[in-house]
């Protein structure tokens, strides 16, 4: 062990760059650096532990184990920069409560309804078959440069196109990848300090000397299309955000979250006030029985996995031509770079394609193909849930509370009761459905008049939706948490 210590810190000093390419510190699951050490004792070196986080000095064939065992949904790692930055990270955190803006509201029915309509999967598919073209978006490689630069272009071309000068993109260069990351930015009209930030990673992987044929096409060019989807559409509708709207491709998500650390520790520094950060990482592989897998790891944010279905049970319910059907699921660790902006103190969230262990087979292969995931219909799912999303936590700055629902309605739960009451209006209210994180009803009421109180009783603590039905027709959705 001692001599295998030496080789390490030798290895460190002489070559400090490529992440990948020598041992590096790391944090992960406590548990699993644990069954590494068993499995490869000479090549992870644990240095601390804290709560259920372990820091570690981890080499390269080590890595790739991780990697291997992730398609068998096995651990993760987060690369870090120094042995400093791997004891800091285990360090438990203290909320940046300060930061959060949690009063998010549904009422930009018209901006959403004509967005909806405008989502083309084949935009999508088209996005993904050219980012597969590239080969390989390895870190290390040309190809991946290459990759990003063109992107750039792409959304640089297209905000050209519709005549915007309040959108900008920008390449942000990193410390430990030689991979650079893009931006693009949409100033908020109003409120431009405040951001809500999509995103996904644009590197790819597949084991050893395969990453020369690494074509990442679930993983994630998936992603990356469907932001770059949101983005279209935005200017297709000449949506103007009250807020700052955020598109970012990310380096180097593969060795360890790399490029997304890089810039959610810049963003946290500089006190950037993001609201809410959501994840596109895997959008396209229908392996399970519904369309959106809401990750519920602790590090998520509560409040942004519980809007984000408040958002479906408004837009995407059964009798909606955009029907989106959800679950939940867990990656059990910082499995995409979601994990990164909770790290650092933001709400974040991480809708995924199917429950982890039905995801896609090929990712991390020569195989992660097109072909793989047949037509981007999934993939147009999430774009019209990130749609939605960037819609209603950045607001539109011309149209205003929505003609179609704007009811005005009083909605309080305390100590499992829950009261309404619709004010300055005859609509009556016919029904209600009460539905737990999992899309399951859990209660229902009917009958409700304009005002009243309904029992929660029969509820266990967790988050909820309350989706209220009129006369008219008309939808309101609540979200509330019963403790
Ligand atoms: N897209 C994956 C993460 C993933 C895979 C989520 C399968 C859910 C199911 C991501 O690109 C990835 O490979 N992440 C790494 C994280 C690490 C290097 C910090 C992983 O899971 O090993
Ligand atoms: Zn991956």
């Amino acid at each position: 062990m001692k001599k295998i210590t030496l080789l390490f810190v030798f290895l460190m000093t002489t070559a400090i760059f490529l992440a990948q390419e020598q041992p590096f510190y790391a944090t992960m699951d406590a548990t699993d650096a644990i069954e590494l050490q068993k499995e490869l004792p000479d090549d992870i070196q644990i240095i601390a532990t804290k709560q259920n986080q372990s820091a570690v000095f981890i080499s390269e064939e080590a890595a790739h184990t991780l990697h291997r065992n992730v398609l068998t949904h096995g651990p993760g790692y987060v690369f870090k920069a120094s042995k400093e930055k791997a004891l800091q990270a285990i360090e438990p955190k203290v909320p940046k409560t300060e930061r959060r803006v949690l009063d998010f509201t549904i009422n930009q029915d018209a901006a959403v309804a004509e967005a909806l309509d405008l989502v083309e999967a084949q935009n999508i598919e088209d996005q993904i078959l050219e980012l597969q073209a590239y080969g390989t978006r390895y870190h290390t490689k040309p190809q991946a440069e290459q990759s990003v630069l063109d992107l750039k272009d792409k959304w640089e071309a297209m905000a050209q196109a519709a005549n915007r000068d309040d959108v900008s993109v920008r390449i942000v260069n990193h410390v430990n990848t030689g991979m650079p990351s893009a931006v693009m930015t949409i100033e908020g009209a109003e409120n431009p300090d405040e951001f809500v930030i999509i995103g996904g990673h644009i590197d790819s992987t597949a084991p050893g000397s395969g990453n020369n044929t690494a074509p990442g096409a679930d993983d994630d060019a998936s992603g990356i299309s469907t932001i770059t989807e949101v983005a279209r559409v935005l200017f297709e509708t000449d949506f103007v955000p009250n807020r700052t709207v955020e598109f970012m491709a990310f380096a180097a998500e593969e060795i360890g979250l790399v490029g997304s650390a890089e810039i959610a520790e810049e963003y946290s520094n500089n006190n950037v006030n993001v609201i809410a950060y959501v994840q596109f990482d895997m959008t396209n592989f229908p392996g399970s029985a519904n369309d959106v897998y809401i990750t519920t790891d602790s590090y998520n944010s509560n409040d942004l996995n519980a809007y984000l279905i408040e958002l479906m049970e408004y837009y995407n319910g059964a009798s909606s031509e955009h029907e989106i059907t959800y679950g939940t699921t867990a990656c059990n660790y910082g499995c995409s770079d979601h994990f990164s902006w909770a790290d650092n103190g933001y709400e974040a969230a991480f809708p995924f394609e199917a429950s982890f262990s039905e995801s896609n087979p090929s990712i991390h292969t020569s195989g992660d193909t097109y072909d793989v995931t047949g037509d981007a219909f999934k993939a147009a799912k999430f774009a019209k849930l990130g749609l939605e999303f960037v819609i209603e936590t950045a607001k539109s700055n011309t149209l205003s509370v929505s003609e179609i629902s704007g009811l005005d309605f009083d909605f309080i739960v305390a100590n499992k009761i829950l009261n309404y009451k619709i004010k300055n209006s005859t609509d009556r209210l016919e029904k209600m459905a009460v539905i737990d994180v999992s899309g399951k009803q859990v209660l229902t009421a009917t009958d409700l008049g304009q005002q009243g109180t309904i029992s929660l009783e029969s509820l266990s603590q967790g988050f909820y939706v309350a989706v209220f039905t009129t006369d008219a027709n008309k939808k309101l959705t609540k979200k509330f948490i019963v403790n």
